[in-house]
């Protein structure tokens, strides 16, 4: 089987629509058409992993992957 998009993604279990869903995203980033996916789910569902997993496809095919990540911050907005 090969690893072009939307091709099972190495060592998750399904997600085969969601993976396609961000592989999609991807191609049209990589042809120019900016692209944002959120990508929402409980605590524990695979989130991180299916996004990894995504990117590190994306990136054996030659894309530049860049993560970032928001600081955990909240204050109080009234005492
Ligand atoms: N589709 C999958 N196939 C195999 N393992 C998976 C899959 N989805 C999740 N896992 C495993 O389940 C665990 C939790 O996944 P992950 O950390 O990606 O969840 P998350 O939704 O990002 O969690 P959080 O909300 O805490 O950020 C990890 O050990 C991950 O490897
Ligand atoms: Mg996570």
């Amino acid at each position: 089987m090969g690893g072009g998009p939307g091709a099972q993604l190495s060592g998750i279990a399904g997600r085969v629509e969601e993976g396609k869903v961000l592989a999609a995203a991807i191609s049209a980033a990589a042809g120019e058409q900016p692209c944002a996916v959120f990508v929402h789910g409980e605590a524990g569902v695979g989130k991180t992993r299916l996004v990894r997993a995504v990117c590190d496809q994306a990136a054996a095919n030659g894309a530049a992957i860049l993560w970032g990540r928001c600081v955990r911050w909240t204050r109080p907005t009234s005492r």
